[in-house]
């Protein structure tokens, strides 16, 4: 597809999410092609830079964090020539008549169409105040469209989401909006749909009739960084399971759309987050568990517990970690318990979604502990992109022996895939906003949410520990031994593989 010529005007330029992110994504699509000439960049920052200095700020971040290198010369000079710069308060509201005049001439000395991209990489209680000024400042009266990306978290519970989603939609209709949830720019969880609709085998057998149960892992292993006083703030369930998490339980276990349409698409996630079961505050000790990383080592190097961490509380109840069971009320998946985890400091970096099939409905095979391995089938999301079937089958040269064999296709093996943002922004420059979150999907994820903090905010007494490098705290293991189950993710069906 063409891309049309259009002005991207990034608030928060001089910022981290810009450097390590965007700036690297655009040049990747500018250098593969995709981004000709047709596009300006403006940069908003505090710094007070010009627009020469930004550019190499620019070039700097790109040599950095870009997975194409830097190219030189005449070419990264018509690259950088697209760059400009504008240094204000975002809150002045003075200041936005200045910006619009940069965009005007930028469009007319690049003859642009008038198309106008806006990205917010800035703090979150600044998303409505500049969302309202572009919009009075004329910036959003233009002859093309306007598009507003925006970064997460979007609020911190339902009501102060619903109230930022009433003041931005004052300046953009909802088809405008572009909410980002960075999972949906992910190679493999944009492939869970493919997989599962692209394929006669897999649909069939979707359902609580052959599937036992669903997990869904994504651990890390850095901690908090220098992100403190977002995150004592925030925590793993808002950080991770209000969006990512839930995200990519919509894209598991969605029916599938009538089309490949965006709307189509979304919908169909809103009825599994219609479905999915919201818990009293009394049921949330019995499906869900939060813990938080006391000192201890990954690889043998000796990290901090959480709360002597640089600017965290230290008396903070805030989790690091959170596993839960839940259950999506309808006829597909009645029954099928779906267990997440993530957390931060865990043994390894890895995100994946395992589907666990039911048992044979007679064993007559046993491997050497007496035991069969369950058929499953999993989704490599990061790192190692890509997707493993776990079958049972004779040891070669035995009469009978069997073994679980791994069936393996890796996505990045013959080229790295492109990063989350380029393939976010590329779409968003497209107009096609299916990867992107719709706001009744943002709304119910945080109707789930809510409760479940409520709950925690009354009991400090359920944050469990567990020691920086394990899967979490026992409470965690206990949730699945209490229904007969294991977690099968991480190292650990990688090791049944080989007995
Ligand atoms: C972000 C969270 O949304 O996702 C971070 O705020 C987390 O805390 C990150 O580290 C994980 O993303 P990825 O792409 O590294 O798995």
């Amino acid at each position: 597809e063409t891309i049309p010529s259009f002005i991207f005007t990034i608030f928060g330029a001089t910022g981290d999410l810009a450097k390590r992110k965007l700036f690297p994504a655009l040049y990747s699509l500018y250098r593969e092609k995709q981004l000709r000439c047709n596009f300006a960049v403006i940069g908003v920052g505090r710094k007070n830079i010009d627009s020469f200095e930004f550019r190499t700020w620019v070039k700097n971040s790109i040599a950095e964090f870009s997975r194409l290198s830097l190219c030189a010369g005449e070419e990264w000079e018509q690259f950088a020539a697209r760059f400009s710069y504008i240094s204000f308060d975002v809150k002045d509201t003075a200041k936005y008549a200045a910006l619009r005049s940069l965009v005007e001439a930028k469009e007319q000395e690049n003859k642009l169409s008038g198309n106008r991209m806006f990205y917010l990489a800035i703090a979150p209680q600044l998303f409505g105040t500049v969302a309202t000024n572009l919009k009075e400042s004329g910036l959003t009266n233009t002859k093309g469209w306007k598009r507003l990306i925006i970064e997460k978290p979007f609020g911190h519970d339902y009501t102060s989401a619903e109230a930022l989603n009433e003041e931005i939609k004052r300046s953009f209709a909802e088809e405008e909006i572009y909410r980002i949830d960075h999972y949906l720019g992910k190679e493999m969880v944009q492939n869970i749909q493919v997989i599962r609709f692209a394929n006669s085998m897999f649909e069939p057998l979707w359902n609580n009739r052959h599937i036992d149960n669903i997990q869904i892992t994504a651990s890390e292993t850095v901690g908090v960084e220098d992100r403190a006083s977002y995150y004592d703030r925030a925590g793993a369930l808002r950080d991770m399971v209000q969006n990512h998490m839930l995200q990519m339980v919509m894209m598991v276990c969605m029916e599938p759309p009538s089309r490949l349409k965006t709307e189509a698409i979304r919908d169909e996630k809103v009825k599994v987050m219609r479905a999915l079961r919201r818990f009293s505050e009394e049921e949330v000790d019995r499906h869900i568990v939060r813990g938080q990383y006391i000192a201890g080592t990954i690889g043998g190097k000796s990290f901090l517990g959480y709360r002597e961490e640089p600017d965290v509380n230290p008396a903070s109840t805030t989790e690091t970690f959170v596993a839960a069971k839940l259950y999506i009320d309808n006829f597909r998946w009645a029954d099928v318990p779906i267990y997440i985890r993530t957390g931060k400091r865990m043994p390894e970096k890895l995100t994946e979604i395992v589907i666990q099939f039911k048992e044979l409905p007679k064993r007559l095979y046993f491997n050497k502990n007496n035991d069969l391995m369950p058929n499953l089938l999993i989704f490599r999301i990061q790192p190692n992109e890509g997707i493993t079937l776990l079958l049972n089958a004779k040891k070669q040269g035995t009469d009978s022996q069997i073994i679980p064999i791994g069936m393996e296709y890796c996505n990045d093996c013959e080229a790295a895939s492109p990063e989350a943002y380029e393939s976010l922004l590329h779409d968003a420059i497209l107009g096609d906003s299916t990867f992107f979150t719709r706001w009744d999907e943002v709304a119910l994820a945080w109707k789930f949410i809510d409760p479940i903090r409520c709950a925690w905010d009354k009991d400090p007494c359920s944050l469990a520990e567990y020691e920086v490098g394990t899967w979490g705290p026992v409470e965690a293991h206990e949730l699945l031994q209490k229904d007969g189950k294991r977690w099968w993710t991480g190292s650990d069906h990688r090791e049944r593989k080989t007995i």
